[in-house]
């Protein structure tokens, strides 16, 4: 009999090779691998011999497909980034840093599930069911019909799964899970992966939406959610800063949606609650306009918010001046100022900067570059740009400034937060809206002879 292979799998990536080494290979995570038990994902271990299966229906392009059935939580947050409600027989992973509120947001999601007509089963891995008991009363939530359980043995959930047949079933967290016919550690790779999918198949077979709870950890004895991605269909994560009450709900797989949807949350001694509109709490913190602060009109999915960059700049006591930034892309940073200093001529030698995105929101639009750069002269030569004025646009190499989509909606946005002028690129096709005055600048030299008064 031919020996069983050992594979080995990154915690972080899921990346499975077939000797153990301290670093992954294909995503570079230190500490990041270990041995799988039991489940080989290698080649088959044997051909499928000589039997033959049964022949599958296939289907035209064309064939009309009914929109699957939906049901709403009437979370709108929850409900928009999953695309306009819980997908049937769908499974949804929401991943997050330990502590951020993952438990708490979906314990609210299962009650208003449940109080909508959902019948919905939490299963708590992590707490027995007098500490979730306690957080739902604390929630105001002690009288939703929701059927809770505190197990980490996969095979008695799914059999109660099977007996009590929900439509929801949340499991929290799939690195509690363990089944007993895999031999390692629950939380390690191997235990993550079969648990989650036992799960999402038995969710499919049954007719049933399964919700997998996952921490993002750097520890390598716990498995990522990462590895569990690709056997969902929706992946949602659940990110904030630990000293903001602010909490983001990003989509960033859907397939019964668009992905790169948020929905915006705020911590409050009651739980989450619910933020319609983000932009004016993104900028609640802001005082009057000081320089190194500029106002950026973002989309974030279907939707614009308006969010403030700060810049710091400072003479550098050390030999390499530092870039530090919080919210944005470091490597679109150094893009930036490489561009201010080779098409304007505005050396950023021998300074520090440090860019942040306050409210402890991530950006990753290129439309930000304009904002971006806007914050950085403004820090560097003292000189705040005019108040309620909103600034977008993307950079090219050249120093040419791009007009970026839905501009019309980020100043709608803006107007609608009494802001009345805006900084944009010129051409493309935006017409304006009223009360907010344009100032299209063509590209990165004219917008620093216009504003800051240098070039
Ligand atoms: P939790 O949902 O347990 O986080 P996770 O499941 O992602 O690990 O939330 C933990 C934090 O949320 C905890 O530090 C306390 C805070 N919290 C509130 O501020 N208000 C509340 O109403 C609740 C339930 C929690
Ligand atoms: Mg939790």
């Amino acid at each position: 009999m031919a020996k069983a292979k050992t594979s080995f799998s990154c915690a972080e990536c899921g990346n499975v090779t077939s000797k153990w080494s301290g670093r992954c290979e294909a995503c570079g995570a230190w500490n990041s691998i270990s041995e799988d038990a039991g489940i080989s994902d290698g080649p088959a271990a044997t051909s499928l011999g000589q039997a033959r299966g049964r022949a599958v229906a296939l289907t035209d392009l064309s064939t009309e497909e009914t929109p699957p059935p939906r049901s709403l939580s009437r979370l709108g947050e929850l409900d928009r980034v999953l695309g306009g409600g819980l997908v049937d027989a769908s499974a949804i992973l929401v991943g997050g840093d330990p502590g951020i509120g993952k438990s708490t947001l979906l314990l609210q999601a299962a009650a208003r599930f449940a109080q909508s007509g959902v019948k919905t089963i939490y299963i708590s891995g992590e707490e027995a069911s007098a500490q979730v008991r306690m957080r739902a009363q604390r929630l105001g939530l002690a009288d939703a019909p929701v059927k809770l359980g505190a197990e980490t043995n996969l095979r008695d959930i799914l059999t109660t799964l099977e007996q009590e047949k929900p439509r929801l079933a949340i499991i929290d967290s799939i690195q509690t899970m363990w089944a007993d016919n895999v031999g390692s550690a629950p939380g390690s790779v191997s235990q993550v992966r079969a648990a989650a999918h036992e799960l999402t198949t038995f969710a499919k077979r049954k007719g049933m939406s399964v919700v997998l709870v996952g921490h993002v950890t750097k520890e390598g004895q716990i498995a990522g959610p990462r590895v569990v991605e690709h056997m969902v269909d929706t992946v949602l994560y659940f990110e904030g800063e630990r000293g903001h009450q602010f909490r983001i709900l990003r989509a960033v797989k859907n397939r019964f949606g668009p992905a790169d949807e948020i929905g915006v949350f705020e911590m409050t001694g009651q739980g989450l609650a619910e933020v319609t509109n983000p932009s004016a709490l993104f900028l609640s913190e802001r005082g009057t306009p000081a320089p190194g602060s500029v106002v950026f009109a973002g989309i974030e999915g279907t939707r614009p918010v308006l969010v403030e960059l700060q810049a710091l700049v400072a003479p550098s006591p050390h030999a390499q001046a530092r870039r530090t930034v919080v919210g944005w892309d470091g490597s679109r940073l150094a893009m930036i100022l490489a561009v201010l200093e080779a098409r304007c001529g505005i050396p950023f030698a021998g300074l520090d900067v440090y860019l942040n995105v306050a409210g402890g929101m991530k950006i990753s639009e290129p439309a930000a570059d304009l904002a971006v750069a806007a914050a950085l002269l403004s820090a560097r030569e003292d000189t705040a740009l005019p108040a309620e004025c909103v600034v977008f646009g993307e950079i090219s190499l050249s120093g040419a400034l791009r007009p970026v989509g839905q501009g019309e909606n980020r100043l709608k946005e803006a107007a609608k937060l009494g802001f009345t002028s805006a900084i944009v690129p010129q051409g493309g096709k935006l017409a304006g809206t009223e009360g907010v005055a344009l100032s299209r600048v063509g590209d990165l030299a004219a917008f620093v002879g216009e504003h800051f008064g240098a070039g």
